[in-house]
């Protein structure tokens, strides 16, 4: 009998100390607490009834362009539109099409926001391109920017042929989009392309900036997305999206929903003709020839961004 008992107190005792083990060394409390702060912080606010603050810019209302490039930015960057406005955001005319740049944004964050709207309202005045929507810009919010961007384009710009969505930090070869997109074999509805990711793995380490909780999304895999540094769309896209997304519960990753909205429609991404269309993070630096190839590419800062733009604007380079 007392041997049984001690059995009995050893067992439970380690039922104790594994149960210990199991609270304490969970694998999520180690990571910082910014990631469980709230249930659902894996979804965000949309589909919501967001307006805009800030939308005067011309484009669209009393032009119709070809292209209209789409930029969403953090509304205290002001350098790198001033840059994107220097460089390739200055290209109005290309191949005889009108093609136009507008910036997307949310509202600024940080304890001097009204000086910062203040700052922004007389950026606009200024430029004419600045839209801004009344949700709060921050990284969890970016589906939020691009469904918001979405819904401007499908109520002012159904009479423009194509958008491009691209990130501040991209170089754009405006020419060479344009041509794509002028090409008799590119589809002129239904189409979207990019860099295309058709087999992404859904990341399930707490540590990834991806990650992604299977409550949230549990396939092992995300449908085909474009990815969002840069993605081209035809018109007719922004508003079959909008109407399918309240099916879709929105992620925080803006590519991948966008991915899943296309998945719903029965619409998937096309690849570029050529590999070296769209490039992310090239292990070198390009050289002339490689740079004439380009699309959209990632840059490592605007500096960059800028010599490589005038590389390109030196002309044609033939290539063997
Ligand atoms: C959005 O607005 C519509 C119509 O004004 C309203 O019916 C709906 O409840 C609103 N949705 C949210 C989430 O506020
Ligand atoms: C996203 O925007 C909504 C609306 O402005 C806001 O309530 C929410 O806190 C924002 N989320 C993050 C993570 O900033
Ligand atoms: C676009 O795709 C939808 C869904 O597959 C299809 O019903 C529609 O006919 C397509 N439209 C065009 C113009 O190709």
């Amino acid at each position: 009998m007392g041997k049984r008992r001690r059995l009995k107190n050893i067992f439970f005792s380690i039922l104790v100390l594994v149960a210990f083990l199991v609270l304490y060394l969970n694998p999520y409390k180690t990571f910082p607490k910014l990631m469980w702060r709230e249930p659902g912080y894996y979804y965000v606010a949309y589909p919501r009834n967001y307006t805009f603050i800030m939308d005067q810019t011309p484009t669209c209302r009393t032009t119709t362009p070809f292209l209209i490039l789409m930029v969403p930015i953090a509304p205290n960057d002001q350098a790198t539109r001033d840059i994107i406005r220097k460089t390739w955001g200055s290209e109005k005319i290309v191949l005889d099409q009108l093609v136009e740049t507008v910036f997307v944004m949310g509202l600024p964050v940080g304890n001097d926001i009204e000086q910062q709207l203040k700052k922004l309202k007389l950026e606009n005045d200024q430029h004419h391109d600045l839209i801004q929507s009344n949700f709060l810009d921050s990284y969890h919010n970016l589906t939020i920017k691009t469904m918001v961007m979405l819904e401007w384009l499908a109520q002012y710009c159904t009479k423009a042929s194509f958008v491009l969505k691209i990130d501040s930090d991209t170089l754009l070869h405006v020419h060479n989009l344009v041509m794509l997109l002028l090409d008799p074999s590119t589809a002129k509805k239904n189409y979207s392309t990019g860099l295309v990711w058709w087999h992404s793995s859904v990341l399930r380490d707490t540590s990834s900036k991806y990650y992604m909780p299977s409550y949230v999304f549990p396939e092992p895999k995300y449908p085909p997305y474009p990815l969002g540094m840069a993605y081209v769309m035809s018109l007719d896209l922004p508003r079959k999206i909008l109407d399918v997304s309240p099916q879709i519960k929105p992620i925080y990753i803006e590519d991948v929903y966008l991915g899943m909205c296309l998945k719903q429609l029965g619409i998937p991404p096309t690849d570029p003709p050529e590999h070296t269309m769209f490039l992310i993070k090239p292990l070198h630096p390009l050289n002339r020839c490689s740079l004439s190839k380009v699309i959209a590419m990632t840059t490592d800062s605007t500096l960059q961004m800028h010599s490589y733009w005038k590389t390109i604007r030196q002309g044609l380079h033939y290539c063997h």
